[in-house]
């Protein structure tokens, strides 16, 4: 009898914020590798917002795009279960783009969802599904934020948006780790809550009506080092209160995934090049994995293991659950903390 396996294909592009509808689940036959192919079982997916671009009803410069009817890309770890590939033996857990599916059929060095080989997970490290989180793009993203571009020190005062997320939540642990002052700013006063039990000096909630107000009485001495994962309203009210030369690791944009081209609301573009002159900021665009590279893990596990960071993970049963819980990133104040993981198997 042909075992079957479940995945998750796009029904339709995405308009706006993702809906639940955009996405249909579907029961297939497990694929059987070929010559120089594994067979992978998903363990883990991992919810990223970047998976926004692939979906929409354009081709966006630089995403992956993926058409109605495709399996829905993304990061997972996985155990190879088949293996006629010489360098992947059974048993071996891999961290690739191997799709919203239970199983994927693909060569681990070419594959066609997954973009550059698998790549081999060292359980020794940590939990393999921190390869997704804290120990992979997002971790080695946060560090790039407060190491790499932000070049946090102990004399500063730094401010991090979308602070609960899997990227503010390990950005804000190093920049204290370096001795910083560190405020986040996040949806709610639970999610606030959750950011400041990880040692945050400061949380303050964007909802709030006075958030202006309280942001800058968080900051009495500016802001010296603005990582920033949102854009939008967030940003509009930390722009002033930064320091003359102060670093902005421009991280993401998540105020603006599915707006389309220009944005919401009148252009504040003027006003902000007025601020990057005037107060001569440093502001970098990245890819996080580029800049911090394989030593910012090395760093990373040493800190794990000390108890000086500490791992944060959402996690929500069963591929079935996906579409939902990834449409569920883009409500703000939602109740995701940290690192956010199907379980799959
Ligand atoms: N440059 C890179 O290499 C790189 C790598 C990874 C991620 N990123 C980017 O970094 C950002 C954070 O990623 P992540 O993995 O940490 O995301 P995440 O864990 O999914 O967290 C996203 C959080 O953003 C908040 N949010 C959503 N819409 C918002 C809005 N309009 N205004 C303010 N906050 C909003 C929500 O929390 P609240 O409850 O607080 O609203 C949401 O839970 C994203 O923009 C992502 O695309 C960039």
């Amino acid at each position: 009898m042909t075992q079957t396996m479940q995945q998750v294909v796009l029904a339709s592009p995405a308009k706006g914020s993702p809906l639940p509808e955009n996405f249909r689940v579907e029961t297939v036959p497990v694929p059987v590798p070929g010559d120089g192919q594994v067979l992978t079982r998903t363990l883990w997916l991992s919810l990223d917002p970047l998976l926004r671009f692939a979906i929409d009803e354009v081709r966006l410069t630089g995403a992956t795009h993926i058409r109605p009817g495709e399996v829905m890309y993304g990061g997972t770890v996985s155990e190879i279960v088949a293996s006629n590939h010489p360098d992947y033996a059974v048993g071996d857990i891999v961290e690739g783009r191997t799709g919203w599916r239970e199983y994927a059929a693909l060569d681990p060095i070419k594959a066609d969802i997954v973009r550059g080989p698998l790549r081999k997970v060292d359980p020794a490290l940590g939990p393999v599904e921190t390869a997704l989180g804290v120990l992979g793009m997002p971790g080695q993203t946060a560090h790039a934020c407060a190491v790499g571009i932000g070049q946090v020190g102990p004399d500063d005062t730094v401010a991090i948006s979308a602070a609960g997320g899997a990227v503010g939540t390990v950005a804000g642990q190093i920049a204290k780790i370096r001795g910083a002052r560190v405020i986040g700013i996040a949806g709610g006063p639970a999610k606030c809550a959750a950011v400041k039990a990880l040692g945050f000096d400061e949380c303050v909630d964007y909802k709030a009506t006075d958030f202006a107000e309280r942001l800058a009485a968080a900051a009495p001495k500016g802001i010296d080092v603005y990582i920033d994962n949102t854009g939008g309203a967030v940003t509009l009210a930390v722009l002033p209160l930064l320091n003359r030369g102060a670093r902005m690791p421009m991280c993401g944009f998540i105020a603006y995934y599915g707006v389309g081209m220009e944005g919401p609301g009148p252009d504040h573009l003027p006003g902000f090049y007025r601020m990057i002159m005037t107060k001569g900021l440093k502001i970098e665009g990245f890819s996080g994995q580029a800049v911090a590279g394989g030593d910012a893990v090395a760093e990373m596990a040493g800190w794990l293991r000390e108890g000086r960071l500490r791992n944060q993970e959402t996690v929500i049963e069963g591929l079935a659950t996906a579409p939902a819980a990834f449409c569920e990133t883009f409500r703000q104040g939602n109740s995701h903390i940290g690192k956010v993981l199907v379980h799959v198997a």
